[in-house]
């Protein structure tokens, strides 16, 4: 696989370089409320720069229908990218096309511009490979004769799309920083890995996670399961879960994990106890009603859990004390209100106090991390990548890698 150091090795001064980052970040109307994935793609998007190429960024904001939709424009990201690079950024507001051909033949060594939402074009995510290969050539296109291909969008290479995939095969291509690192880091999670290996799960639901437990069930020494995929684990015991978040098509999978971690002897640990709400919070509001703590083993029927407790936080950091390596994905509660936060605070600091090699998956904890206040060089590494770092540790192939390697 070549990468970013042999591209900058062949000399990029007055290429036109074409970028796709992950700048997929989360949006309170046009305010970024979480700028890591942006963050975490300077440092390639400045070497190249540095390197005097004309560096074109393609990226994604969201699921459009495949047609411009101003709420996600990228626009604000161009802005932020420019704020954070120390320079200017030309946020061009065609994808491809004449318009978008001239803004990009207009560019000077070490300019950077950032191309439109490249899923304002339905061919990107299309599973037509004819059509994904037309939008791709359309993209390679800017690039002109001597272009190159960076794939440094780490959170989506899961993704066969065109920008990601079928770009790869139209120009040289070269693996960027963020996306070597990353798959270095998740390669130590499935290969020599050291143990105790204690992975914490949480988010909404189960049926997200079914790969990744499944997988996991047979490499991991402790498996820790908070969130509101929880009540759904608590009922397949047989526990009155009250109102919370059930899936009920999910039950019989469920007891099937939890067979299958007796069998192994992977030591499933479920919450102890639960903050619980009569209603779901407000996110609006000034202040929510305080939580009542229940046990686990019977939340009552009028009420919903929505944060571990504090026993089971207690719980969880005893189980990750002695771990050697730690992954984590998924809140442990609803973190955005303070009142169901001290579940999911509570367990990033666990990491934070840990000697142990400690990956947080990417998506609602990473954000949660940096939302929360924790210092994120407590961590050992941070990924980008939500639903990318959990294929990879499924053991599924990951299309935006494997094309990197032909
Ligand atoms: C993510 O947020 O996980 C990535 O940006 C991929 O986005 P997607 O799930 O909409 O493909």
């Amino acid at each position: 696989m070549k990468t970013l150091a042999d591209l900058l090795a062949e000399g990029v001064a007055g290429r036109r370089v074409l970028v796709r980052a992950d700048l997929n970040v989360p949006l309170d109307g046009s305010v970024i409320t979480d700028d890591g994935r942006v963050r975490a793609s300077l440092p390639t998007i400045k070497q190249l720069s540095e390197a005097g190429a004309r560096v074109v960024v393609m990226a994604h904001l969201g699921r459009p229908k495949g047609k411009p939709d101003p709420k996600f424009s990228l626009g604000v990201v161009a802005v932020r990218l420019g704020d954070l690079l120390g320079r200017e950024v030309l946020g061009i507001t065609e994808i491809t096309g004449q318009a978008a051909q001239a803004a990009v033949d207009g560019l000077a060594d070490g300019d950077v511009a950032l191309l439109e939402n490249v899923r304002f074009d339905p061919r990107e995510t299309s599973k037509d490979e004819a059509e994904r290969t037309g939008f791709a050539q359309e993209l390679a296109a800017l690039a002109g004769p001597d272009g190159a291909f960076v794939s440094d969008g780490f959170g989506v290479v899961h993704r066969k799309q065109a920008s990601v995939y079928d770009l790869a095969k139209l120009l040289p291509h070269y693996a960027g920083g963020l996306v070597l690192a990353e798959v270095e880091v998740l390669r130590k999670l499935t290969a020599d890995t050291a143990r105790p290996y204690v992975v914490v799960l949480g988010g909404s639901k189960v049926s997200d996670k079914l790969g990744v437990i499944e997988n996991l069930l047979a490499k991991v020494d402790r498996l820790l399961i908070g969130g509101g995929m929880a009540y759904t684990f608590l009922k397949a015991q047989g526990h009155e879960v009250g109102k919370s978040l059930l899936q009920e098509d999910q039950l019989d999978t469920v007891r099937g994990f939890l067979a299958e971690a007796d069998k192994r002897g992977v030591e499933l640990v479920l919450p102890v106890d639960v903050r619980t709400a009569e209603q779901f919070p407000d996110f609006g509001a000034e202040s929510q009603p305080d939580p009542v703590v229940v046990p686990a083993g019977g939340i009552p029927a009028e009420r919903m859990g929505l944060d571990i407790g504090p026993d089971t936080e207690r719980l969880f950091a005893d189980k990750l004390a002695d771990a050697k390596t730690v992954f984590w994905n998924g809140p442990m509660g609803v973190f955005e209100v303070a009142e169901f936060a001290g579940g999911t605070r509570a367990v990033a600091q666990a990491l934070v106090d840990s000697s142990a090699f400690t990956v947080v998956g990417g998506g609602d904890s990473a954000a949660a991390v940096r939302q929360l206040g924790l210092p994120e060089d407590g961590f050992s590494h941070i990924s980008t990548g939500g639903g990318a770092s959990l294929e990879f540790l499924e053991g599924k192939e990951l299309p935006g890698v494997t094309v990197l390697e032909d």
